[in-house]
């Protein structure tokens, strides 16, 4: 068993002088007058970058999620469907709305909302579509873009963890009324924590911008708020670090995917993949994914779950982590009737994610890191 000196993180960021030097002028400029510089040239950046009229630097993703569900209006007695594999996240905010999340079945390859899966959760009840790139992936945009503009259905591209994707020419945070990032520490574009609400739509963002300052209109001196809200902001100092990250994100997502290629072309040429005992992260045709997280399915013949895998990997100085559970699983959603429902018919969610793990994914990782992740993978797995 081969020990390295450090354990082999699954994921963090990569920073660098630029950072540094954004943070430390933030710190020491950004006030009085230049006190909204950095928010101002992170969010213009970011719209140009993902191919957006507007950018919303906010303080999370979850944020975001839950600006975009008020400003559809959505509320009591409405659902939205989501897929059944994600974090948390892309889902408690419709909650935190008072609406019921209706969970649907994700593809086997991409491992997103599934096109007939979303098509049969949808119910005259149904107000909006959370749909997830996950762990970079994309799923099948153009067909959920039809069928949603077919029934009429307002889509939420949750891209939390897709920066630098791209499907078909659009990058991931292009699609639907309104697209959601995070910068949280593990993510590939990181400010501490921090999220990003993108839109085309000029009264949507309006709405999500009175929201997220307390009712008041951007500007306002008078303290006079026209509603309830929330305070949902981003500090010159985040904006300052993800405007430098966002300086270097070609560099950035270029590691990921040299890091996934490590991984691939290691398993490929070894027993791992002669005998097919893992599956990586789908790429289809016209999609260029960031890998996030690369994220190993293991084959049934194995005979391990995720959890001894896990256990293993650790004692080896491999930080791995569990391929979501479905959210109907959990105890926060399970006793609700499509939590019951879900169980029983998302048999793709429900099968891949006993026997799936995300692989050590960071952007510290270096080649003989990945090495030593394949050998002892292999190993564990009884392939060495
Ligand atoms: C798919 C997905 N959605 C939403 C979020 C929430 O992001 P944040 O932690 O910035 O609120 C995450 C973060 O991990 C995520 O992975």
């Amino acid at each position: 068993m081969t020990l390295s000196a450090r354990r082999i993180p699954v994921a963090g960021p990569s920073i660098t002088g630029r950072e540094i030097d954004y943070v430390t002028d933030a710190v020491t400029n950004a006030w009085y007058g230049n006190a909204n510089v950095y928010h101002r040239r992170f969010e213009e950046r970011f719209a140009d970058y993902v191919g957006r009229q507007h950018a919303i630097a906010l303080p999370s993703c979850t944020s975001a999620l839950h600006l975009s569900l008020l400003a559809l209006g959505i509320g009591p007695g409405d659902e939205v469907v989501i897929p059944d594999s994600t974090w948390i996240a892309s889902a408690a905010p419709i909650a935190y709305v008072g609406a019921t999340p209706v969970f649907a079945d994700v593809d086997p390859d991409t491992w997103c909302i599934s096109v007939s899966a979303f098509e049969r959760a949808v119910t005259p009840r149904t107000r909006a579509a959370i749909v997830v790139d996950l762990y970079g992936g994309m799923p099948d945009m153009s067909a959920l873009e039809d069928v949603a503009a077919r029934l009429g259905i307002p889509v939420i591209e949750d891209a939390a963890e897709a920066i630098g994707s791209v499907y078909h020419g659009r990058r991931a945070g292009s699609f639907g009324v309104a697209s959601t990032f995070s910068f949280h520490g593990s993510k590939t574009l990181t400010t501490g924590e921090g999220g990003m609400l993108v839109t085309d739509d000029d009264r949507f963002r309006a709405r999500c911008e009175f929201l997220r300052d307390h009712g008041r209109t951007p500007g306002d001196t008078t303290f006079r708020s026209r509603e309830i809200a929330y305070k949902y902001k981003m500090s010159s100092m985040q904006a300052a670090l993800g405007l430098a990250q966002l300086e270097r994100i070609d560099e950035l997502v270029a590691k990921k995917r040299a890091i996934f290629a490590w991984y691939r072309d290691h398993i490929q040429s070894s027993p791992l993949g002669a005998r097919r005992l893992v599956t990586l992260n789908a790429e289809p045709a016209g999609v260029t994914n960031s890998y996030w997280m690369v994220t190993a399915i293991v084959s049934p013949e194995v005979g391990k779950t995720k959890q001894e895998l896990i256990a293993e990997l650790g004692e080896r100085g491999i930080d791995t982590r569990p391929f979501f559970d479905p959210l109907s699983s959990l105890d926060a959603y399970c006793d609700l009737p499509a939590a019951r429902a879900a169980a029983e018919q998302n048999a793709v969610a429900y099968g891949l994610a006993p026997r799936a793990i995300n692989l050590p994914s960071a952007l510290s990782l270096t080649e003989d890191d990945v090495t030593i992740v394949c050998t002892e993978l292999a190993s564990v797995l009884g392939v060495s």
